[in-house]
């Protein structure tokens, strides 16, 4: 394999690799960009420009105006997310997630929330179903974590509630063929049926509110933009089936410690899971991917690159709130005045401090996770 074949860019929402070249990706799917005149008008509902948008983290969208326009006269929205468990929580799956919080303090809207115990069964042939149900339990831990509220936060776990999805998502899968999901989601002959049908399921919360409550209110979709086939699909059939089509806000991936890609769950020694211990934290991080120079006295003359480098990235997406001291922190890497190591070692105090603190919340969130259950 060549270096060009190992940097090619594949992303769906099962596997993300190589270089990812979001002009490109928008391109393909037909997303909108999420322009400063769209971020300001949010911030005015929300009071604030939340980080992840005034970093250009989410940098794209479907319909997000659209939705604003029907909530300036009157019509709400619910939010709508969600995640397949496959393992422990990593760091890059809280990016949506506070996000959605964010949002959901802003709106004081309703959130339905998916974890998907069939998905991760069905597109693996090594998993049990009992495994992927039972960390869909300890991945909910991890969001009510982030601090959710009870009152309008709802789990549902698809093995568990299949009840309540299945009928909208039989009325979704009728009006969507066989060539139109392959041509989405790239299947194939060998693909199993299980894994041909799933899409139906993840699309089925979009509409759940109005079955739930009688109210027609457009879901919008904080998630990374790996998860936009899906919504591909159920936007084209949602107003035939009397919906509003879901909206979405997409964010880019927080990388892995690695050479390129996003953090990823199968590739534990580039991904911090929220249940890591310190020691590791501070071992992967001081192996991490930085665009340091091979040696320290050329970095001191040339300077480093903060563009390339995955530590950076963690302190401009999550672990420096202040965007003085980024720029400082950038400026300081490229004059060659910080070395990695001091990177390394600030960043490793701050994603222990704050995993210290999710741990704990973590662990306090098994006496009230019922309370989050969609069928409470
Ligand atoms: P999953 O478990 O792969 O991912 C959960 C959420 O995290 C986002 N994500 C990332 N964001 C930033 N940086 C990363 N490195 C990174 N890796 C993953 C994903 O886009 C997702 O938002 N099929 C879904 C589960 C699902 C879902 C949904 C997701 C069901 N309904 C509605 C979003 C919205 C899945 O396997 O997600």
């Amino acid at each position: 394999m060549t270096d060009e074949d190992k940097n090619e860019m594949i992303v769906t929402p099962w596997e993300v690799k190589g270089k990812v070249d979001y002009e490109r990706l928008m391109r393909e799917f037909g997303t909108q960009h999420l322009t400063d005149e769209l971020i300001q008008r949010l911030g005015k509902y929300t009071g604030d420009v939340h980080l992840q948008l005034r970093r250009k983290l989410f940098f794209s969208h479907r319909d997000l105006d659209a939705v604003l326009d029907l909530y300036d006269k009157g019509t709400k929205f619910i939010l709508y997310t969600g995640r397949g468990p496959s393992g422990p929580v990593h760091i890059g799956h809280l990016v949506p997630w506070i996000f959605t919080k964010y949002l959901q303090d802003a709106f004081d809207t309703r959130f339905y929330f998916q974890m998907t115990d069939d998905e991760k069964f069905v597109i693996d042939d090594e998993r049990a179903l009992p495994e992927t149900t039972k960390l869909a339990h300890e991945n909910a831990l991890d969001l009510i974590a982030l601090g959710f509220k009870p009152s309008n936060t709802f789990i549902i776990y698809d093995v568990e509630d299949i009840d309540l999805l299945y009928d909208i998502a039989l009325e979704v899968a009728k009006r969507i063929t066989y060539s139109t999901a392959r041509a989405t989601f790239g299947f194939q002959d060998s693909t199993n049926l299980g894994w041909i049908f799933y899409p139906a399921v993840q699309a089925a919360p979009c509409f759940i509110h109005k079955k739930l409550t009688g109210e027609n209110v457009p879901a919008l979709i904080p998630a990374a933009i790996d998860q936009d086939p899906y919504w591909r699909i159920t936007r084209d059939i949602a107003q035939k089936l009397g919906y509003h089509k879901p909206a979405q806000i997409h964010n880019r991936f927080l990388p892995g410690l690695g050479v390129g890609g996003k953090m990823n769950a199968s590739e534990p020694e580039t991904a911090i899971f929220t249940t890591d211990p310190p020691e590791l934290v501070k071992q992967k991080i001081w192996r991490a991917f930085t665009g340091g120079k091979g040696t320290v006295a050329e970095q001191r003359k040339e300077g480093a690159n903060p563009n390339i480098c995955t530590i950076f990235q963690y302190f401009l997406y999550l672990f420096e709130q202040d965007d003085k001291k980024l720029a400082d922190r950038e400026k300081q890497c490229k004059a060659g005045e910080t070395l990695c190591g001091d990177c390394k070692k600030e960043l490793a105090e701050r994603v222990n401090k704050f995993l210290a603190e999710h741990q704990k919340k973590r662990e306090k969130a098994r006496n009230i996770v019922d309370k989050f259950h969609i069928k409470r």
